[in-house]
């Protein structure tokens, strides 16, 4: 079974079949997503809030970005691995956003990057397009707006939102994107954007009308403190590895550990 691509995604969701997507930032990690056949691995900007422990995505760096898409396409035969473009890597002009997305294929091996759009940068996503490299847009919430927005909100509640939606997404979809995020965003709305496009959508709180899902892989599997409403934990991981390390200390201090087994 060959790598997947972006339009092995168009054709799933012409089949109707349900899409895949968990975030990963290293090797290991990315290699379990990928023996569980997830469809599409996300190097995501998430990387800032659950690595680097900060309270959004804003100041992590194309140059963090690249290393971590480069260790996790390493492990990865199936998935498609998508490198997700950070706060100011594309912003500036249109020659920046093709270099930075040429970066993230080139360095990081990813095969499609990841954008986080307003009407305002659609020339940013076609430059990229342009040149042969996939897109994914994320609309909706996007956290690069964080402060612009006023806090973690729904997006398009209102009718002028709503079709301002609706219009990006069909905008996006012209442009070439292969995919788009929509994160946190009314059920009915997102359910409406998905049925009018040909491409697929993958939800982040926003119901299960969409083509695909996505969370991120550490708050499913409970290693996070605090996750937002639209998470189902799959695993309770922190409270297992604090059990396993409460157990290795208790072995240690007791001298249980090392026994002869593990000795030479
Ligand atoms: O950065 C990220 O992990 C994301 C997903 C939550 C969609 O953008």
């Amino acid at each position: 079974m060959g790598q997947l691509h972006g339009v092995d995604l168009i054709k799933k969701k012409r089949q109707g079949k349900k899409l895949v997507m968990l975030t990963a930032y290293d090797s290991l990690l990315a290699g379990a997503l990928d023996a569980a056949a997830v469809d599409v691995i996300l190097v995501g900007d998430s990387i800032g809030n659950v690595f680097c422990g900060d309270a959004d995505t804003l100041s992590v760096t194309m140059d963090q970005m690249v290393y971590h898409a480069k260790a996790v396409s390493s492990s990865v035969s199936h998935a498609l691995v998508v490198g997700d473009l950070p706060f100011l890597s594309y912003h500036v002009g249109l020659d920046q956003a093709r270099e930075n997305a040429g970066r993230m294929i080139k360095e990081g091996r990813a095969q499609a990057v990841k954008m986080e759009v307003s009407s305002a940068l659609l020339p940013a996503v076609q430059a990229v397009c342009d040149i042969g490299i996939p897109v994914m847009a994320h609309i909706g919430f996007t956290p690069h707006s964080v402060h612009q927005l006023g806090g973690y909100k729904v997006q398009g509640r209102d009718t002028q939102q709503a079709d301002a939606l609706q219009s990006l997404a069909l905008s996006l979809e012209a442009c070439g994107c292969f995919a788009i995020v929509l994160e946190m965003v009314p059920e009915a709305l997102a359910a409406t954007i998905t049925a009018q496009l040909r491409i697929p959508t993958f939800g982040i709180g926003a119901g299960v009308g969409c083509d695909g899902q996505v969370l991120v892989t550490q708050d499913m599997l409970g290693l996070t403190s605090h996750s937002p409403k639209f998470v189902k934990r799959y695993a309770q991981l922190g409270d297992a590895i604090q059990q396993a390390v409460a157990a290795f200390r208790a072995d240690v201090t007791s001298g249980a550990f090392p026994a002869s087994e593990h000795g030479f």
